[in-house]
């Protein structure tokens, strides 16, 4: 595919066919996102994919968690909503008000298809050691990155998602990840489905208002 035509092609779906992923794609997406760069070459990642069985078992116990309304428990901590900053505030709050008023009616499908883990056909799960430096987590984002453009250019789908690591003891008991490693990030991988929610498209900030040239 062409390049723009890559990068303009990934967006988050959040929902999923059953159509599965070959391991020969999976291997080749992991194999082209090692091509990310990191700090002097650390190379800080590991690389978990749950399908099959392993990724069913992880689907039913997120639902009920979900259900049950388990209090979410990250390895990687997270801020609450009146911490962040007030451009990123603002940023939240348009693209809530943004999903809400695009699916109308639809508008529980956000919550919905979170519990479903978006019906994946993978997980990728991302780690690093735990006694990492913050700049491993920036090479981490670099990688996921690479991984979600690779996939794109085979026609497979993705969506970054906290939600997919937000219960870690749950991707712990079906997957041996060792004690030493930090459940960062999970991404999830498919063909979309024709939900009306994969046709959102989440709007950027104007270049402007990111970007100064200095002469
Ligand atoms: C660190 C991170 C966490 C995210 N967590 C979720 C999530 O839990 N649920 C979800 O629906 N989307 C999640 N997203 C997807 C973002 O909402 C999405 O990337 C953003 O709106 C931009 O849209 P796009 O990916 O379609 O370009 C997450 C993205 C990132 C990078």
């Amino acid at each position: 595919m062409e390049f723009l035509n890559v990068l303009n092609n990934r967006r988050s779906v959040r929902s999923f066919s059953n159509q599965p992923i070959s391991d020969k794609d999976l291997r080749e997406i992991v194999e082209q996102a090692l091509l990310a760069p990191s700090w002097e070459n650390t190379q800080p990642w590991k690389v978990y994919i749950a399908g099959g069985n392993t990724l069913k078992n992880i689907k039913q116990q997120h639902l009920q968690y979900s259900k049950d309304k388990v209090r979410s428990n990250p390895e990687m901590p997270i801020m609450h909503y009146n911490q962040w900053a007030k451009d990123s505030v603002h940023n939240i709050d348009q693209w809530n008000s943004d999903i809400n008023n695009f699916l109308g009616d639809e508008s529980d499908e956000v919550g919905d298809v979170q519990f479903k883990l978006f019906n994946a056909a993978n997980i990728v799960y991302l780690t690093v050691p735990k006694n990492s430096s913050s700049w491993s987590i920036y090479d981490l984002g670099a990688f996921g990155q690479t991984l979600m453009l690779s996939a794109t250019n085979k026609g497979i789908d993705s969506i970054p998602a906290y939600a997919l690591v937000k219960y870690p003891d749950i991707v712990r008991k079906n997957i041996d990840i060792p004690d030493d490693q930090m459940l960062v990030m999970g991404i999830a991988l498919g063909y979309r489905d024709t939900s009306k929610i994969n046709d959102f498209e989440s709007k950027r900030m104007n270049l402007d208002d990111v970007l100064k040239i200095e002469k």
